[in-house]
């Protein structure tokens, strides 16, 4: 039986990198071609077993719930018009048997607090957490990231962490694991540090955000208090639940687009513009020719 339920989505942050996109909107709601980023995080959660979407918003968040609730004039309206594709498109975007339940955070103290504020819904299971704006692709008749993830925690029954390596001048953008050869694409983790400067950094495998948690992570982040910045780090608590249990880092099979950035959203763009059936041939004739220096 997969084990693993609830999925926790922190999606409170302000999304600055984006303005003025996201002055009034959710950086979560921007699009890739056109299903917004969290519906694509949703349906990976969804893919890999999970019925229970707990979702750590904030102010200017309403477009999420909205986006994951029934639209009763719009669907009059397709109706109406008899558009029965686009009637289906809207009413599929999440299954029936799939909860979503909302938790305002007060005050955006971290990813750390924003996960602990899950902590009332999730009790005492395993959970995953994703991060919208890591946007993971894989490649036909490969299992999305976090369903990899969770077949790999039916074996293990271990805390998950996706991890990639990355040049030594970005390991200051990411939660730097130091790790020892354990199974295929798993390793043992011993240590977790958040955003090392290149030359501390006790390796360059960096943690991207898909989380398979024990729920024993809550305590820690409960006793953590507040670090650096002001903020209660998930990394933090990940670094005092690994004294204690077993953590695995696990080399995904997939591409994942930094979808918090400008330049990895717009190579997300083009990943997905290539790959949607509506636009795919017309888009790649399109980016041949721009690769041509034509651009028509
Ligand atoms: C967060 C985590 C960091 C992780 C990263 C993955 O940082 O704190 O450990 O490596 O997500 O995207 P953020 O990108 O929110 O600054």
């Amino acid at each position: 039986m997969n084990q693993i339920r609830k999925a926790v989505f922190p999606v409170a942050g302000l999304g600055s990198r984006f303005l003025p996109a996201t002055k009034a909107q959710p950086k979560e709601m921007l699009p890739i071609v056109d299903k917004p980023l969290i519906q694509y995080a949703v349906e990976e959660a969804v893919a890999a077993g999970i019925t229970d979407l707990v979702f750590i918003t904030g102010r200017n968040k309403r477009a999420i719930e909205d986006h994951f609730d029934k639209a009763f004039e719009l669907e009059a309206e397709l109706e109406a018009h008899n558009k029965q594709a686009l009637l289906e498109v809207v009413r599929n975007v999440i299954p029936k048997n799939v909860n979503c339940i909302y938790i305002r955070q007060p005050a955006p103290l971290g990813l750390g607090h924003a996960v602990l504020c899950a902590r009332p819904i999730v009790g005492n299971e395993p959970f995953a957490v994703l991060l919208a704006d890591d946007f993971m692709d894989t490649a036909d008749g490969v299992a999305p990231v976090l369903a990899q993830m969770t077949q790999q925690y039916e074996f293990e029954r271990a805390s998950l962490l996706a991890v990639q390596d990355v040049p030594r001048e970005n390991t200051r953008q990411y939660g730097i694991v130091s790790a020892s050869p354990y199974r295929d694409r798993l390793e043992l983790a011993a240590g977790i540090v958040e955003k090392p400067a290149p030359d501390k950094a006790p390796s360059t495998l960096a943690v991207v955000g898909r989380y398979v948690l024990s729920a024993r992570i809550f305590e820690f982040l409960e006793q953590l208090g507040t670090g650096a910045g002001g903020e209660i780090q998930l990394t933090d608590g990940i670094a005092a639940l690994l004294k204690h249990e077993r953590v695995l880092a696990y080399r995904y099979d997939g591409q994942r687009y930094d979808c918090g950035s400008k330049l990895g959203y717009l190579k997300a763009m083009v990943a997905m513009g290539l790959k949607h059936p509506e636009t795919g041939p017309d888009f790649a004739a399109y980016v041949a020719g721009v690769q041509a220096g034509g651009g028509k």
